[in-house]
Formats: C-alpha cells, structure tokens, sequence
C-alpha cells in the first residue's frame, strides 16, 4: 500500500501548545499512595514523594497535570488536606469506595508539582459543594498574605492559572450528578465569582463524559448558553478500548476522537453565534486514553474501603501505543481550539507509568509515544494533506489506513511527522515531498513502536520488552520515504 503526505510550511493549524502533553492525578487506587508518594519507598526523597516515578515523569515530558480528581473530587473536602497530617481526618471515598487518608494534601501536591516540573491544572468541587468552597480553595491557593485562608496557606500564593469548574457533572454515575440547567448557572456563578477574585484565571466548565451520553451536544450547548461568557474552554472526556475484540475499529479510534472535537467546536461556536458574542470556547481534553472500561464495569464495585486498592491497573499492548500515539495526533491536529489535554492517568492507574510498594517503576508501552510525541512536536502544527487507502472498520465505517500530523519550528527548521499505520496486517509506503522546505534538509531522528505481537507488554520482570526502535528513513529525489509496519505508530525529524 502506498501513502503520501502534502505538506506546507505556510500551511499553519496553530502553535504547539505544550498544554497538549498534561496529564491527570486523581486521588484513586495506587495514583497518589503508592504512587507518586510512598514514604517507605528506598527511593522515596524527604518528602515521600518517589524519586524513580519522578524522573519518569520528567522523561515523559508531562507540562501540566489536572488534580486531585475526577469522580473523587465531586465529594472532595479540600481543607481535609490541609494543616499539621497527625491531625487530618481519614474520609469515605464514594466514588472509588476506597478510605482517604489524607495524607497527601494540596501543599504536598504541589512540591510534588514542583519537583515534577508541571503545572496544575485543579478541579473544584462542583457534586457536593459550590461557589463558597471554590472561592476558599482559590483563596488558599492563589490569594497573597493578609487574609486568613492565605495565611493558613504560608508562603507565597502557588499561581494556579486554570481551575476546572467540577468534574462529569453530566454522568449519573457523579457525586452531585446535575442536569445542564443546574449544572450551567452553577459554573456561571462559580466562575463569575472566582473572575471577580482572580479575573485572569482560565476556567473550564464540564462538557460531556464521553460523546455517546445521551445528552451530548445539548449538554454543551445548554452549559455554554449559561455560562459562555464566565468560561474560557469546555472539557471532553473519552477513553478507548477494542470493543468485543474489534482492534480495526480500535486502531480507528482517533476517527472518533476527530469527530469529538469537531462537534464540540462547532456546539460551541452556534452557542456563540446564537449570542452574537466574539469569543472562542477552546477545549480541554481533559481526560483521555485507553481504558479496558467494560472489564472495569463487568466486575462488581467493590465496597471494603481499603486504602488505595489496586484499581484499574491496565497493562498496555503494542496496539494500545499505537492508539495512544494516534490520539495524539488527533489532539494536535486540533491544536487551534483543544488548548489542553490530559492523558488519564499518570501513575499505576490506567496509567504509561507503573510503580510496585517497595519494587521498582517501570514505562508501559503506552509512555513511548506520548515521550517522543512531547519532546520532538515544536513550533507550529501544519494543517497536512494525507493521500491514504482506506479501510473498513464496525464502528465508524470506512477510514484512512494512514493518520498524520506534521509540526514546523521555523525558527530551527525542524519539521517533524508523526504518523500511524493502522491497517492490521499490510505496510505502507510513506512518501514525504519536501520541496517545499527548501534544499539541505537531513534526518536527525527516526523511531517506530511496532512489534509482529501485538498483545506484547511491559511488566516488572521485562520493562523494556516493547520501546521504539530506529526507522529507516530515505532522503531522494526530494522526498522522505520510509516503510510503516502494520500497525505501528512512527515518528521522525528533519532539521
Ligand atoms: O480516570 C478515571 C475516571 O474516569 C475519572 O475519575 C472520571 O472523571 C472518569 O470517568
């Protein structure tokens, strides 16, 4: 099978936005306890976070990570969290029915932050709580010394820019679960009130959970109707998993993803013409991955208020990284209106990262793209041209075997492609014509994530069993061809 790119430097979607690379901490499982933190750990620095999980993380290059949930957040009392840790209560956590110790509270997250290099990205409680608890918490956070939850804080405010107003308030499954209605004059309200504390700060208000609810479209719509003006972006949320054993529908699901975030835009921008108003909602793609979702929901809850329980630890495929990296594109691709995105979770669950009590932490396979994607995507994101054969899938008909996205850093005249074979079994021969970057381009790097297993992982006894390899990459006649494994996602750089 032959595929061929068209690219252009003046071509431009929208620059890199190094929020595309975030990712999400929720208080679940082995995320927070036994995940960035675990005191006991021989690895663990003075302040119990993990020295080994940190460097992943630095390896990774994750820019922004969303805290502290999630489902859990929508019961969440964040002044818990706060204070002398002797004397912090131990909690119920409805949403994971696990106990919360509290152990680790918004000033630890933040050295972790700190320590990680990322920005926070922090969900309010919109279930159980409301406009006073939102402007506490940004009080405590944001608000320099002289008022009394500043002063509890100590020290200088953390600056968080962005605040997610709630989280799924759309999913019955929600602590606090609201219609659009309820849930858009509270956003309105709670964002009118923290723009009057804090007017520069970014707020996010809930979109849908995933784009099959059954009130997606009209939960965003009503949501922005209500709260357009107080809010800067609305969230997406959508996770991924072969569906009965469908891995050409899998390998297709940034189709869906595609088609996710164009819906959202275009519900955004009618909402926007309806109000005669100037402004662009964004998107924040808040949440987003592979998940094995129905073994999840296949098993019965279980109720035992353990302290971080394994929950959700997904071990990831070759197939899932090339989806990951896929989702990816997706996501840069719309680099103009998704000006954020979190890959849910970071650590242990659902996570690129796994970390054992006392043992070692190790890359899934999930990690390789979104590392590579992160450190090689610079400067601006090209609007491309893909020539693709096609392909049928069950869920979204009949789709490109090839996906592509390209960034151009004109001021190093780096032009980096990141692209993906999805067909199950066939190459594709990739052509790249260059003409248009001018003469004296070379190549500097060249990986692809394949492997003939495709059901092949990354577990403690063999971390590195699935990692990029070096592709072979031909500059002639002035284009760059390269061969693309079936199923398997590639990414090089021309400077
Ligand atoms: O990431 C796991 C869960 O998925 C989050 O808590 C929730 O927001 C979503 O449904």
């Amino acid at each position: 099978m032959f595929a061929s790119l068209n690219l252009d430097p003046a071509r431009v979607v929208a620059p890199v936005s190094r929020r595309t690379f975030g990712s999400f901490v929720e208080h679940m499982g082995r995320c927070v306890y036994g995940g960035i933190y675990e005191p006991a750990h021989p690895a663990a620095d003075a302040d119990g976070f993990r020295q080994d999980v940190l460097a992943l993380v630095r390896e990774m290059g994750v820019s922004v990570v969303r805290y502290p949930g999630g489902n859990f957040v929508s019961g969440y009392r964040w002044e818990d969290g706060i204070g002398p840790v002797a004397n912090r209560p131990v909690r119920r956590d409805l949403a994971w029915h696990s106990l919360e110790t509290n152990e680790v509270g918004v000033d630890e997250f933040m050295r972790w932050a700190a320590k990680a290099d990322v920005e926070v990205m922090y969900a309010l409680n919109l279930g159980t709580r409301g406009v006073q608890e939102a402007l506490d918490v940004h009080e405590y956070l944001n608000q320099p010394e002289g008022t009394a939850l500043a002063d509890r804080r100590g020290g200088k405010p953390y600056g968080i820019g962005m605040f997610c107003l709630g989280n799924e308030m759309d999913g019955p499954w929600q602590t606090g679960h609201k219609t659009a209605h309820e849930y858009g004059r509270l956003a309105a309200e709670t964002a009118r009130a923290l723009r009057s504390a804090e007017p520069g700060l970014e707020l996010i208000a809930c979109g849908s959970s995933h784009s099959s609810m059954p009130t997606f479209g009209a939960w965003e719509a009503t949501v922005l109707e209500l709260a357009y003006d107080q809010v800067d972006a609305i969230s997406a949320h959508a996770y991924y998993e072969p569906v009965d054993g469908d891995l050409p529908s899998f390998l297709a699901s940034a189709v869906d993803m595609d088609h996710f975030i164009t819906s959202v835009t275009a519900t955004a921008d009618s909402v926007g013409a309806r109000l005669k108003s100037k402004k662009r909602i964004n998107i924040s793609f808040d949440e987003w991955n592979v998940w094995y979702l129905s073994e999840f929901q296949a098993r019965p809850t279980p109720v035992d208020w353990a302290v971080a329980p394994r929950v959700i630890e997904d071990c990831y495929t070759v197939a899932d990284a090339v989806v990951v990296g896929n989702l990816l594109i997706s996501l840069l691709r719309h680099s103009d209106r998704v000006t954020a995105a979190c890959q849910a979770q970071l650590v242990n669950v659902i996570a690129p990262i796994r970390a054992e009590p006392t043992g070692p932490a190790w890359r899934q396979t999930t990690f390789h793209p979104f590392a590579l994607t992160s450190r090689l995507a610079r400067g601006e994101v090209l609007d491309i041209g893909i020539t693709s054969p096609t392909y049928d899938t069950e869920r979204f008909g009949e789709v490109p075997v090839l996906d592509a996205v390209a960034t151009h850093d004109p001021a190093t005249g780096d032009l980096t492609v990141f692209a993906v074979n999805r067909h199950r079994t066939d190459p594709v021969e990739l052509t790249v014509p260059l003409a248009a970057f001018g003469a004296g381009l070379e190549v500097v790097e060249a990986w692809t994530l394949h492997d003939p297993d495709l059901t092949a992982t990354n577990t403690q006894l063999h971390p590195d069993r699935v990692a990029p390899r070096a592709a072979e990459l031909a500059l002639a006649d002035g284009s760059a061809r390269l061969r693309l494994p079936a199923v398997s996602w590639t990414a090089f750089r021309l400077a």
